[in-house]
Formats: C-alpha cells, sequence, structure tokens
C-alpha cells in the first residue's frame, strides 16, 4: 500500500516585520484591541520584488535541502494560493520554472485559508494512485496585496508568507502507526460565499479587488465546522483527542483555535501556535507552522500531526498524518 509520506519542509517568510503599533496613526487601533480579539502581535509583509512565487520559491527549496533530495527528483508541484503573481499562467509553473524543472506537472489550487489542506489532500491521491511520485505542496500568499489598508476590520489580521512539504510515494503497510497521510476530509459551502470574500476579479471588475469580511459571522460558524471534519478524522481512523501529539491549525484567530482545541479535549500544549508572529497568511498558515515546530524540534518522526483549516468559500477541512 503506497503512502504519502513527508521527506522535508521549508518556509519563507518577508524581511520587513508590521507590528500593532506600526498602525496605531495609520487607523483607530490599538496594540491591545488587536492582541487581546486575534492574538496576533505582529506579521510580515512583502516589500517591492517579493511576491508569491518568490516566496513559494524559498520554501520550496528549504524543502529540498532539508529532505537532501533535488528539485528534479519532483514531479508535481501544487500551489495553494488567493494572491497569483498572475491571473495566469498558475504560480505552481512559475515555480517550475524558478526551480528549473521542465517535467511532470503543477498546478495551482484555490481554497482561501483552507487551500494547504486541499492542495495536501489533492498530492496524497495523486501520489497514492500512482502517477506521480514526489510532490511539492506549497502554500504561498500575499494578502498585503488583497487588503483594504483604511479598513480597520481586516488589515489588521493578514500577513505574507509562504511554506512547503515535499510529500514521497513509500510502500507501507497501511498501519495507523506508519508514517505518511492517514486521512483527510475535504467540505465546502457555498452559501457563505459572501461571508468572506474579494470584491474585484477578472471577469466582473478587471480589478483584483479588496478582501471584505463579516468577521463575526466567520467567527460563529468556525468553531463547528473545524470540530465536525475533525471528528471524521477520528471516525475514519479509530483515533482520537489523546492519540494526537501535535495540533497543527490555521492560524486565523487564537480564540478560534482555543475553542476548537477546548472542544475536542486537545491539551493546549500540544497545540502549535504561530498567529501572533505571523497574523492569517491563509494558505501558507499551516505549512509555516509545521515549519516552525518541526524546525524547532518539537515535531518529530513518528509524531500523529492533525490539521484543520477553514476559510472562505466556506471551505473547511481536516487532515491527520504521521510525521
Ligand atoms: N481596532 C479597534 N477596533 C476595531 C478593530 C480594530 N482593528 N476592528 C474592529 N473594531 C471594532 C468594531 O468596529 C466594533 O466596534 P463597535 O462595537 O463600536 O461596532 C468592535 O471593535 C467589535 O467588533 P467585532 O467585529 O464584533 O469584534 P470581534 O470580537 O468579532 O473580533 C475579529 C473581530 C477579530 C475579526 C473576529 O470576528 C474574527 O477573528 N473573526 C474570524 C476571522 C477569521 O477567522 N477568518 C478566517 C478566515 S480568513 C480566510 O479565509 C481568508
Amino acid at each position: 500500500m503506497i503512502r504519502s509520506v513527508v521527506a522535508g519542509f521549508g518556509a519563507s517568510l518577508p524581511k520587513r516585520v508590521m507590528t500593532n503599533r506600526d498602525f496605531e496613526g495609520l487607523i483607530e487601533t490599538s496594540d491591545a484591541w488587536i492582541q487581546q480579539r486575534t492574538g496576533i502581535r505582529e506579521r510580515h509583509i512583502a516589500s517591492e520584488g517579493e511576491t508569491t512565487a518568490s516566496l513559494g520559491e524559498a520554501a520550496a527549496r528549504a524543502a529540498l535541502d532539508r529532505a537532501g533530495r533535488s528539485a528534479q527528483d519532483v514531479d508535481l508541484i501544487i500551489v495553494a494560493t488567493s494572491t497569483p503573481d498572475n491571473t495566469f499562467p498558475a504560480t505552481a509553473v512559475n515555480i517550475q520554472q524558478r526551480l528549473g524543472i521542465h517535467h511532470g506537472a503543477a498546478f495551482d489550487l484555490q481554497a482561501v485559508c483552507t487551500g494547504f489542506v486541499y492542495a495536501l489532500t489533492t498530492a496524497d491521491l495523486y501520489l497514492r494512485g500512482g502517477m506521480a511520485k514526489r510532490a511539492l505542496v506549497i502554500g504561498t500568499e500575499t494578502f498585503s496585496r488583497l487588503l483594504d489598508w483604511d479598513d480597520r476590520t481586516t488589515c489588521v489580521l493578514f500577513g505574507d508568507g509562504a511554506g512547503a512539504l515535499l510529500l514521497e510515494a513509500q510502500e507501507g503497510g497501511g498501519h495507523t502507526d506508519d508514517r505518511g497521510v492517514l486521512t483527510a476530509h475535504l467540505r465546502s459551502d457555498g452559501a457563505h460565499r459572501e461571508k468572506l470574500y474579494v470584491d474585484g476579479g477578472p471577469s466582473t471588475t478587471g480589478t483584483v479587488g479588496h478582501l471584505r469580511m463579516e468577521g463575526r459571522e466567520v467567527f460563529k460558524h468556525a468553531v463547528g465546522m473545524i470540530t465536525d471534519v475533525i471528528e471524521q478524522a477520528y471516525e475514519a481512523t479509530g483515533l482520537g483527542s489523546n492519540d494526537i501529539d501535535w495540533f497543527v491549525p490555521h492560524q486565523a484567530n487564537k480564540r478560534i483555535i482555543d475553542a476548537s482545541a477546548k472542544k475536542l479535549g486537545i491539551a493546549p500544549e500540544k497545540v502549535v501556535i504561530t498567529v501572533d508572529r505571523h497574523g492569517n497568511t491563509s494558505a501558507a498558515s499551516i505549512p509555516l507552522a509545521l515549519a516552525a515546530a518541526a524546525g524547532d524540534g518539537r515535531i518529530r518522526s513518528g509524531d500523529l500531526v492533525l490539521l484543520e483549516a477553514m476559510g472562505g468559500g466556506f471551505t473547511w477541512g481536516s487532515v491527520l498524518l504521521r510525521w
């Protein structure tokens, strides 16, 4: 039985850091309000020359280095993003070119903040289906370029960055103790599409547009949707919260993360938090958090890692994997 095993991980953040205090004077807000409502202290913001593709390329190179693999070993690239460098071609093709790869397939996948969970699930199916052997799964975003910097209800929440995993198809025993992706569960419901959206696009306004969000409405649905897809993962594997070594949620808001962990009975010391330093980096937040926790030695080979995300659409999903 083929399993998709994590062989490497990498991250890339823009150099410029913007703290909560940097907003004071620009909009009516305060460090105290932002920290109390979201847990965010600072975020990285891309400067001129830093783009979704350049950040994604750097994260991909770091993942290849960590795995001791060459770019030529990769035959699939999936990029999760809502902020592509261009409407087309795909950012994945841009990164493929930057890495000097001229074989295999590369495409983008758009599920907003759930993008990385969707991309990982898709790559797992390609590897298990025998269509590819080694996949770069990249979450990369420059959300700062979609923000209305006069709208205090949204501009303080987001940041830029990229994270990547290198997945390899390996023969495994098919047991939950074996390394690799164990189960994945994806959901969406377009009835909620106007609660979190961008008010522009090539086919409507011909502009890029700005992010618009009914934050309280998103918050209201988040915990229920997140816990629902995690319970599906538990049901599919016979595993539960006590078996989880690390909970690596999408990093939108510390209050949503805390409430979800509490409802599921996951101990706070098992929860990986990066929202304080990164803000909400949409599809990049999970691979950035994985790279932080694996990079500092918390997540180790053989650990059971639970991923979840919820975002625009709404879309939501979970992945349970043995690192
Ligand atoms: N600074 C100071 N005050 C502010 C700010 C700010 N930056 N933003 C809003 N306020 C004010 C509001 O105007 C409001 O004032 P009022 O009572 O006078 O009208 C007050 O603060 C409370 O506003 P709420 O919106 O009720 O605040 P809430 O506690 O809900 O927090 C937040 C807002 C942080 C956006 C929260 O609702 C949230 O995190 N929602 C979920 C967002 C999310 O998870 N998104 C994930 C998906 S992202 C994706 O898919 C791309």
